[in-house]
């Protein structure tokens, strides 16, 4: 290497050359020899031509930097290979910041034409790395967007919505009728007094409707309701006349489970007290109900019945909404289904409930309302109705 043939003498003569060593950096090792051969020759008048040549050489030197640097930009595929080479040329160890760094070496009255054209050097290479950077982000985004693209044709994702279990249904399809008639919907506790249950009902202990009607005891005195009866005796017990309503709600009877029973089912009663009640209302507001609930072509019919809180009582038949009342599979042959159990208030609950029987008169219904739900759907089993398959339930 020719640098070594430099002597520091010739350097502090020149004085051009004080520093020279530690402008390798800047003029590389070359750069350095050339100047000092020349440098030795001619102390100081070739100084400056070592000057002009070593420029001209720094410029192929910077032209070469230029040149790898624009090279590395465009093989650069992804953003993180370009900052690499930003960092290889334009970092703190980078090749261009060594250049500069030796600027402070660099005679005062060249340094703006060195300085010229490491700027130019460096200007070009930040404008291919801006440029190509902007090449990389947008590819990028472009492929981001290429693998997060939404179909805005695919059909949307459906929430699955509930809706109403035949049972709500009908007992809605029913409070719709009565409420058009006048009535309130009340109701009244699930687990009842046996007092009410029972013996207000005209059902005292030892009665055979008892055996009939067996059911969870809490205690003796404390009963789960197997009818939706004993709301009449909590009702009438107010006192506040007259009285028109229904109570729709849970029943309970010590029932094995098959397509018609089942322990736990719904009821709703009817009960209507006021002066001068008769057979006759009741007839006329269960056929009105009737041919709401099955269409304006059923007739009703009573058969005589026993309830024990109700006399006369009765039983209502409509004909078959299948049928029409001819006969078919659907009601058995006969052309009638049965629907519910009704009868006058039986005036010895009245007189149990504090109402006086010779100024008031009432009548009574209940009504199944699975057995409703049953035939107004033409469900042949029960126990789908508590079943809970979506399968099944979302067909009302
Ligand atoms: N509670 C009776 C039962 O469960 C149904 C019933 C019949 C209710 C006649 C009444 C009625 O109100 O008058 O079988």
């Amino acid at each position: 290497m020719r640098v070594k043939h430099l002597r520091a003498c010739d350097l502090q003569e020149s004085g051009w050359y004080r520093g020279t060593l530690s402008f390798v950096p800047f003029g590389t090792k070359l750069f350095c020899g050339v100047m000092a051969d020349k440098g030795r020759s001619h102390p100081l008048s070739d100084c400056r031509r070592t000057w002009k040549e070593s420029l001209l050489i720094m410029k192929e030197k910077l032209k070469e930097i230029r040149e790898e640097a624009l090279s590395q930009i465009l093989a650069s595929d992804t953003l993180d290979k370009l900052n690499e080479v930003r960092v290889a040329f334009l970092g703190k160890k980078g090749k261009l910041t060594a250049v500069l760094k030796g600027m402070k070496d660099v005679p005062a009255e060249e340094r703006p034409m060195v300085g010229q054209m490491v700027n130019d050097t460096r200007t070009a290479i930040e404008e291919a790395l801006e440029e190509t950077k902007k090449k990389l982000e947008a590819a990028a985004r472009e492929e981001q967007l290429r693998k997060e693209v939404i179909d805005v044709t695919l059909p949307a994702k459906k929430n699955l919505v509930g809706h109403r279990h035949p049972n709500t249904i009908a007992l809605e399809e029913v409070e719709r009728i009565f409420i058009g008639m006048g009535y309130e919907v009340v109701e009244g506790p699930e687990v009842e007094y046996d007092l009410y249950n029972f013996e207000k009902l005209n059902i005292p202990a030892n009665h055979p409707a008892k055996d009939e009607q067996d059911t969870f005891y809490i205690n003796k005195e404390i009963v789960l309701r197997t009818q939706t009866s004993p709301v009449q005796a909590r009702i009438m017990e107010q006192g506040k006349l007259p009285i028109r309503v229904i109570a729709p709600g849970r029943v309970f009877r010590s029932d094995e489970v098959d397509a018609t029973h089942s322990p736990s089912f719904h009821q709703i009663e009817g009960l209507v007290v006021d002066k001068n009640i008769t057979f006759a209302d009741l007839k006329g507001t269960l056929e009105q109900f009737a041919k709401e609930l099955f269409g304006p072509e059923t007739k009703t019919k009573f058969r005589p019945h026993h309830f024990p809180f109700t006399e006369p009582s009765a039983e209502v038949d409509v004909t078959c909404f299948k049928c029409g009342g001819k006969g078919c599979r659907f009601c058995k042959g006969s052309g009638w289904i049965e629907i519910l159990g009704c009868g006058m208030v039986h005036p010895h609950v009245l007189e149990m409930c504090g109402i006086d029987p010779e100024e008031y008169t009432g009548f009574a219904f209940g009504v199944g309302l699975e057995r409703i739900a049953l035939l107004k759907y033409e469900i042949d089993d029960m126990r789908l109705l508590y079943e809970n398959d979506i399968r099944f339930l979302r067909q009302f």
